[in-house]
């Protein structure tokens, strides 16, 4: 195992921690893994057994997916694990939380983004760690849906706990703006609801909200705060999105819309069906989320006059999502886009 050289934080000063990281192989869980060894810390990785990322991958693939980190195989919905194969006696400074439910799904989204964060929060203060850092998200600061909920029924629980606190609440990830790439670059139209500008956000890489994430351990001022944080540059619209794209590809853009009435339609449906057969419930659910996602931003809301801020929407790092976009273009993967994706 290599840890790497201990690196200058935010304040110059030289800070190497302990860190067990949740949520490890996620998305954001990765960067920010990433992002914590660059620093010099000594990272260990909390994996669930029969981890939805092993799929084919053995236990060796997994180790090698975190470079310079050390992984255990622990259960966070059960107490007892995190007890015996994660904490268990190690000491560690710091949790970094990235784990969230997967689909959002309301039994899903209380199991986890709520339940097990609870689990991990007693065991990590039986252990003794100082601070907890929590990867939210912005959509919580208007909560109509199960898992927005559950995220906030933790946060709170966090904040009352007396350990020290970073929640960060980022808005849109770069893989949840990228389900179009290649429909247009079939030549088919750009999936708008409305006009195209119903919504906009500040989307942040991966790498640069992992960054933020690592800085909170360090940087004081980013403790007992709720965070919210977007990317570079100006805010975006879906229509912008399909604009961007098709110009990058020299073509007539091409849209075609999709009213959001269509949605309410589904949901409907879905919810009366889901009174004599329950398993409907869970996708009416998600058809509530493609819709929160259609006509809500990713931006701060002003609580005055309910209107969302782009400008109160503070911004970190430097890759934009048209950087993305292009990389993308340019053969560079496309992201694995999750559960959550509307397009
Ligand atoms: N997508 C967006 O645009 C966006 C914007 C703002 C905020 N957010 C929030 O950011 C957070 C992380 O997003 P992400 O895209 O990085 O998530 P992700 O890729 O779906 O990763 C979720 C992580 O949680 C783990 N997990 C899920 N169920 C688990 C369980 N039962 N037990 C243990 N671990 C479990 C997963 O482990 P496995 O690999 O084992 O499944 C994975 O490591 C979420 O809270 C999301 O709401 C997302």
């Amino acid at each position: 195992m290599s840890l790497g050289v201990v690196t200058a934080d935010a304040h110059g000063s030289e800070t190497r921690l302990r860190v067990c990281v949740l949520g490890a192989t996620g998305t954001i869980g990765r960067a920010a893994v990433r992002a914590l060894v660059r620093r010099g810390h000594a990272v260990v990785c909390f994996v669930r057994p029969g981890a939805r990322a092993r799929g084919s991958l053995t236990p060796a693939d997994i180790a090698g997916l975190f470079d310079g980190a050390r992984v255990k195989v622990v259960d966070p919905a059960d107490p007892a694990s995190l007890a015996r194969d994660g904490f268990a006696g190690e000491r560690f400074d710091a949790v970094v939380s990235c784990m969230a439910s997967r689909t959002g799904a309301p039994k899903d989204a209380w199991a986890i983004d709520h339940r097990a964060h609870l689990n991990v929060l007693e065991a990590a203060k039986q252990a003794g760690v100082g601070h907890f850092v929590l990867l939210s998200a912005i959509c919580v600061q208007k909560p109509l849906l199960a898992f927005q909920q559950a995220k906030l029924a933790f946060e709170a629980a966090l904040i009352q706990s007396g350990v020290r606190y970073s929640i960060v609440r980022p808005t849109a990830f770069f893989k949840s703006l990228s389900g179009q790439i290649d429909r247009v670059r079939k030549g088919k139209p750009f999936l708008i609801f409305g006009d195209g500008t119903l919504t906009a956000c500040k989307p942040i890489g991966d790498d640069d909200l992992a960054e933020f994430i690592a800085d909170c351990l360090v940087d004081q001022d980013r403790w007992n705060r709720v965070l919210t944080i977007g990317g570079p540059g100006a805010a975006i619209t879906p229509r912008q999105q399909g604009e961007f794209l098709f110009a990058e590809l020299g073509r007539e853009p091409k849209f075609k819309s999709v009213p959001v009435a269509l949605l309410d339609v589904i949901i409907a449906i879905l919810s009366v069906l889901a009174r004599i057969a329950p398993p409907l419930a869970e996708k009416a659910e998600l058809a509530r989320i493609g819709r929160y996602y259609a006509t809500e931003s990713m931006l701060v809301l002003d609580p005055e006059t309910g209107r969302y801020d782009a400008d109160a929407t503070p911004s970190t790092g430097t890759e934009t999502l048209f950087d993305f976009y292009r990389s993308v273009l340019a053969g560079a993967e496309a992201p694995q886009r999750g559960d959550h994706a509307v397009f």
